[in-house]
């Protein structure tokens, strides 16, 4: 694993199903960096205050580069610009729709999550996933863990990718709720990861419902320390430089492992 690495976030504000354009415009921004592992919101080409199953049937893609405009386009940036990229969008798998994030690399589709907890009106639309939120190691940048939005509410979620060995989540998100923010400086330091939850901005008014995101994606540090911020309103690209090895010390002292303490006694031994 490289000693430092760059990691950030794509904060956007997605036209409710203008696919297209939202993914011209990302793709835009994300001409601005290299050589980084970036994160983008849930949902983040598609918008999200969906009216019906319909309208997020027409969105959906698969969750193949071969097969999906919009994976293509962000894997051809990935590779082009030396990128990692985290994004999530509404997957199409036979009849189903997942709300999904994939990590696209240089060389491709490298994973894929379906959100396990779907959020109120989501559930209206969606498939929970039925597998666990990956883990995966990239090569120079230590292993990345995935979760989505609400998944922050269960400490299972991010727990369960720190002890398969996370060094850090990437969350994209449309916050709704207020806490979350605090409660991932939380989910960081009992973890003692690295997360970077990338949250969208702007209103969104369609069907009748109006939704107001909220912004201030954020890289925070193992101790929970806020290692960038963004604006509340504004689209914006940030990238910070990490050590991801620091995630792989859990101890808060000598006699304080941290989650290895917890892992013993509430765990069986492996
Ligand atoms: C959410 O999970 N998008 C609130």
């Amino acid at each position: 694993m490289a000693k430092e690495v760059r990691v950030g976030f794509l904060q956007n504000n997605p036209e409710i199903l203008n696919t297209k354009s939202n993914t011209r415009r990302i793709v835009e921004l994300l001409d601005e960096v290299q050589d980084a592992l970036i994160v983008l919101p849930e949902l983040a080409t598609t918008g999200y205050a969906f009216e019906n199953k319909y309208e997020v049937a027409e969105a959906a893609e698969p969750a193949d580069v071969a097969r999906s405009p919009v994976l293509e386009a962000i894997a051809d940036k990935a590779a082009r610009n030396s990128l990692h990229v985290v994004i999530g969008f509404p997957e199409l798998s036979g009849e189903l729709i997942y709300n999904s994030a994939v990590l696209i690399g240089p060389s491709g589709l490298q994973a894929l999550y379906r959100k396990i907890h779907l959020f109120d009106r989501e559930k209206l639309f969606f498939t929970p996933g039925d597998a666990p939120p990956p883990v995966i190691d990239v090569t120079g940048y230590g292993r990345i863990g995935i979760m989505i939005c609400y998944d922050w509410y269960f400490p299972e979620t991010a727990r369960s990718l720190a002890f398969r060995g996370a060094d850090m989540i990437a969350h994209p998100a449309n916050l709704v709720l207020p806490w979350c923010l605090d409660a991932m400086k939380t989910r960081s330091l009992e973890n003692r990861v690295f997360s970077i939850t990338a949250n969208r901005c702007g209103t969104e008014s369609h069907g009748g419902r109006t939704i107001r995101f909220y912004g201030r994606s954020q890289v925070l540090s193992p101790d929970g320390n806020v290692l960038a911020v963004a604006d509340d309103a504004q689209e914006e690209i940030r990238v910070v430089t990490i050590d991801p090895a620091t995630a792989r010390d859990k101890a808060i002292s000598q006699r304080n492992p941290g989650m290895c303490e917890v892992r013993r006694r509430l765990l069986p031994l492996e």
